[in-house]
């Protein structure tokens, strides 16, 4: 199992537009159907991890989101009307516990947002961060940093031109797994 970070960014650095949506969705690309790899990357993936804030919108939107993944949200409350099958917990060492005891193999997508990452990097359990520049400069925005740290330890993996001008940027987060004693071999 690995735990990647995947997120959209503008080639100006915001993770999201200037009103907080993810930066993927305001790229004209995304309206005509272009998935920015998500559906090769979700392929690998068994489960999806993610903060209150980015998971809530979920609860009102007309298609639920992460039909083919087990769903893990870290809050310090559970959102009313979360289904059953999300699991949700406070604390991120007891989630990822969580995470890694339902684990059957696949890979876990670290959806977001910026503060939940940083969490899960300062705890050394983010092994990949995959970035999706889209062709276009937001001005304005969250960005990826403060939250995770200018030390964060990354290594370039693999470059891929994605239709419609996305760069997608993969980088493994070298740091993360070895001094993890609570880690079992057999998911580093
Ligand atoms: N560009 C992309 O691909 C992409 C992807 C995903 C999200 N986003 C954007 O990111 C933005 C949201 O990001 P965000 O960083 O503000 O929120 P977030 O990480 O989605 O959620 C933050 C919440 O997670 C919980 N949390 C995070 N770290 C914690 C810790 N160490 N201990 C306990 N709880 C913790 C807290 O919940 P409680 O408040 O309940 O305690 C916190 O308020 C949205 O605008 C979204 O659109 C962009």
């Amino acid at each position: 199992m690995q735990i990647r970070a995947r997120l959209g960014i503008s080639a100006d650095g915001y993770v999201t537009t200037p009103n907080g949506w993810p930066a993927q969705t305001a790229d004209p690309a995304f309206a005509s159907g272009q998935s920015h790899g998500i559906r090769e990357f979700l392929a690998d993936c068994e489960a999806a991890l993610m903060g209150r804030t980015t998971f809530e919108p979920a609860l009102t939107n007309s298609r639920w989101p992460w039909p083919d993944l087990d769903v893990f949200v870290l809050g310090s409350r559970r959102p009313e009307g979360t289904p059953d099958h999300v699991t949700t917990d406070s604390d991120p060492v007891r989630l990822l516990e969580k995470v890694r005891a339902a684990n059957r193999g696949g890979d876990v997508h670290l959806i977001g947002g910026p503060r939940t990452i940083g969490t899960f990097h300062a705890l050394g359990a983010l092994d990949r961060l995959e970035l999706v520049v889209v062709p276009m400069l937001f001005g304005g925005g969250m960005r990826l940093t403060p939250a995770l740290s200018p030390d964060a330890d990354l290594t370039f993996l693999s470059q891929r031109a994605l239709p419609g001008g996305s760069v997608e940027i993969v980088y493994s987060c070298t740091g993360s797994r070895e001094d993890l004693p609570d880690k079992p071999a057999s998911q580093r």
